[in-house]
């Protein structure tokens, strides 16, 4: 038999503290309630959303008391897009915040003592931030509370716009995003428009019907324009109306592609985006460098703060011109071609052989002769032969995505013992269980976290760590 769960509210209740991962604490009868959608401060009503023994999670029904803290959203969308979530917090707050979860995940998981914990460095630019967006059609609008009740408005309405935070069937239809420059906005819209004088249909995630499915932007500082648009299945007729269109409508493209993407799921790593216009690649520029992206490629999505992520790293490397450098997790190539002019040799591995076709062209670009980079899987690549033959690492420069380094490549990375290994993470939980696993042999000399992610909870951070009795 169906069990039927009771719905629990908890009313007029202080949110006492800030918790990990964007969330905030209430505490009642003795549990600590995990709520979304509050900062300390805040008296609310409560819905809970899990409810266990000693803990539970919860969102916000009502705002009854704000705190003195909070600011007004500057964005339409806030409240229903689960994009910039931290909208309500002044700017030192969310960096007050991010530093003390990054402290306390590196305390706590990671175990450390005596390191340095430098503060968090900020961002001057808080919006238009973002290199990279991506936007989902969907054949099924998300309605807020207030539509649900207006029966003029009907779900089933074509949308191009962001999932609904644990919505995966239907997108908000997003008309401003504050995460780019304005371009973006007028790229989207634009499209939209298109789409409906013409009538071509939006994606169903669940049938797996529909033409439109996803459209991925990226512009760089240097004024590139890339807009890849993601459609379901071959039509090449449509194809050319929409490209042709949007490429006289928004004259600020510079590469435009398209990629047929028939499975069930949105990711393109897989498939092979087709070069309709341009080039088929951005360029971004951090410091003097110069770097190709192409539309498969890893880059990080914040460009001025990747300047500082990198000279931090380039700073906690210590190099001296003599070193070997392993660049893992390397993308583009984009660390170890930032730090080069400082080491004897760079070494780079990565898992998409886009993005290595794209460091190989980097360095060259650069005219850096003494980098190499390989792709393939971490663990697959690091084996004694590959250290054998390129030389054992005087630094390893580790950049995993947010699951952190595969417990394999940390065995090695123990085995092969470097002298200095410095951690950038986009995750603090998994870079500290890491550091954790690793300090059988090293020890955290200093940590600094990063903001590359203004209004979001979102930490990048760094960490220098060296072998014990080196
Ligand atoms: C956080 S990004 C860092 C990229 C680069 N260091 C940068 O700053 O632009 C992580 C990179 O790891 C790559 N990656 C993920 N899993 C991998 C694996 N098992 N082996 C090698 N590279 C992997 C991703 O494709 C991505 O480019």
């Amino acid at each position: 038999m169906r069990k039927i769960k009771k719905r629990i509210t908890i009313e007029a209740i202080e949110i006492t503290d800030y918790a990990a991962q964007g969330k905030a604490i209430a505490r009642h009868e003795g549990k600590v309630i995990f709520t979304e959608g509050a900062i300390p401060g805040d008296i609310v009503d409560l819905v809970l959303t899990k409810n266990k023994k000693d803990y539970a999670e919860a969102r916000v029904l009502k705002l009854l008391e704000p705190s003195k803290d909070r600011q007004n959203p500057f964005c339409k969308h806030f409240g229903v897009c689960g994009g910039c979530k931290w909208q309500m917090l002044p700017y030192n707050k969310q960096l007050q915040f991010k530093q003390q979860e990054a402290e306390q995940n590196l305390l706590r998981i990671g175990k450390i003592t005596n390191a340095i914990m430098l503060p968090i460095v900020g961002a001057d630019e808080q919006r238009f931030y973002r290199n990279k967006l991506e936007f989902t059609f969907s054949n099924k609008r998300y309605l807020t509370n207030d539509e649900i009740g207006n029966t003029e408005i009907i779900s089933e309405q074509n949308s191009l716009g962001y999932h609904a935070p644990r919505v995966f069937d239907k997108t908000i239809n997003i008309f401003e995003c504050f995460l780019m420059d304005d371009v973006n906005n007028k790229l989207r819209n634009t499209i939209r428009e298109i789409a409906e004088q013409n009538n071509f249909s939006f994606y169903d995630i669940r049938l797996h019907t529909g033409w439109l499915r996803n459209l991925i932007i990226r512009y760089t500082t240097t004024g590139e324009l890339m807009v890849n648009l993601c459609i379901n299945y071959e039509d090449i007729e449509n194809t050319k109306i929409v490209l042709d269109k949007l490429l006289e409508k928004v004259p600020e493209i510079t590469t435009l592609l398209f990629t047929i993407n028939p499975k069930w799921n949105d990711t393109i790593y897989d498939l092979t985006p087709q070069v309709y216009f341009g080039k088929g690649f951005v360029k971004e520029k951090l410091e003097n460098f110069e770097f190709i992206i192409s539309p498969k490629s890893f880059f990080q999505t914040n460009t001025k703060q990747a300047e500082k992520l990198y000279s931090i790293t380039r700073d906690f490397a210590q190099l001296t011109g003599s070193e070997i450098v392993y660049d893992l997790y390397c993308g583009t190539g984009s660390i170890g071609i930032f730090v080069s002019p400082m080491a004897k040799k760079i070494i780079g591995v990565e898992l998409i052989e886009d993005a290595i076709e794209d460091a190989k062209k980097n360095a060259a670009n650069n005219k850096i002769e003494h980098a190499q980079f390989f792709a393939g899987d971490v663990i697959k690549i690091c084996n004694n032969e590959f250290f054998e033959t390129h030389g054992r690492p005087d630094v390893v420069i580790t950049d995993p995505p947010r699951a952190g380094m595969h417990d394999k490549l940390v065995t090695k990375l123990l085995e092969i013992a470097a002298p200095v290994i410095v951690y950038v993470s986009c995750n603090t939980a998994t870079m500290a269980r890491d550091i954790l696993l690793l300090s059988e042999k090293y020890t955290v000399e200093k940590t600094q976290p990063v903001d590359m992610f203004p209004q979001t909870h979102h930490i990048e951070c760094v960490a220098r760590m060296v072998l014990k009795n080196n």
